[in-house]
């Protein structure tokens, strides 16, 4: 539980049917530096990069708790924008309402990181994208457990499945939770962390410390509403542990 399976990374490779032609999206999760080594977390974001993704999604939990080596920090996830365009949700463990139960609320830090490592944050924003002549929209949430998920925000507009262009709509959400508050507003795939899979999963009893209402939601692709929701199990792991359960690295490809 502690000295193999939280280092053990499974490399996911998933297909969405988007209508994008065969774009290649990096979605990485629950990064978690502390417990996490960042030497840990560098050479899987370079193994990750070896599959040349179009662009990279990260949704949230960058840190567990407080933190201090922002500036290595910064220089590694660089790495991942140098390589390609990318966007990041926040996590409740990256400051804001709940994080205050462990002693800091504040996302300025994160948000500077992010800034230096020149990640787009979206935070109850959105962001169109052209890569390789085709149209796409991201539009990232706040986090649902610091209370801060703000569709209107983030649309651009009042609740309405009518969307504003032909481009597919990804959206960026720690929390796959959020999706009933979501269900209003136009979007086509949901990118969440935040579960880590279960993190155990154990015989019989499934996952006990699975952090969502709706238990059904676990890690992977699932089809909701007539949308799509992926899942990863994430990098890193609360307490070093993981059982029946690896980390993971995703590869959609959104075809
Ligand atoms: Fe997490």
């Amino acid at each position: 539980m502690r000295f193999f399976e939280p280092w053990w990374v499974r490399e996911s490779h998933i297909s969405v049917p988007l209508g994008l032609g065969e774009l290649k999206l990096l979605h990485l999760s629950d990064l978690h530096a502390e417990p996490m080594p960042l030497g840990f977390l560098r050479e899987q974001i370079d193994r990750a990069l070896a599959w040349n993704p179009d662009f990279i999604c990260v949704t949230g939990d960058f840190i567990t708790t407080k933190y201090e080596r922002w500036d290595e920090y910064a220089a590694m996830l660089a790495k991942l924008s140098a390589a390609a365009p990318t966007f990041a949700s926040l996590g409740n463990h990256d400051g804001g309402r709940w994080a205050r139960f462990h002693g800091y609320s504040d996302t300025s830090l994160v948000r500077s990181m992010l800034e230096r490592a020149n990640i787009a944050l979206l935070h109850n924003a959105q962001e169109r994208l052209e890569i390789r002549g085709r149209a796409l929209r991201l539009v990232g949430l706040g986090d649902d457990w610091a209370n801060e998920v703000e569709p209107v925000r983030a649309f651009g507009r009042g609740p309405s499945t009518v969307r504003d262009g032909p481009e597919p709509v990804i959206v960026l959400s720690h929390n796959p939770d959020t999706k009933e508050e979501l269900a209003p507003f136009a979007w086509d795939l949901m990118l969440c962390g935040h579960t880590h899979g279960g993190q155990l999963s154990l015989p019989v009893l499934g996952e006990p410390f699975l952090p969502v209402r709706d238990k059904r939601f676990v890690r992977g692709l699932y089809r909701w509403e007539s949308r799509w929701i992926h899942i990863t199990a994430g990098l890193g792991s609360l307490h070093k542990a993981r059982f029946n359960c690896r980390p993971e690295i995703s590869y959609l490809t959104l075809t």
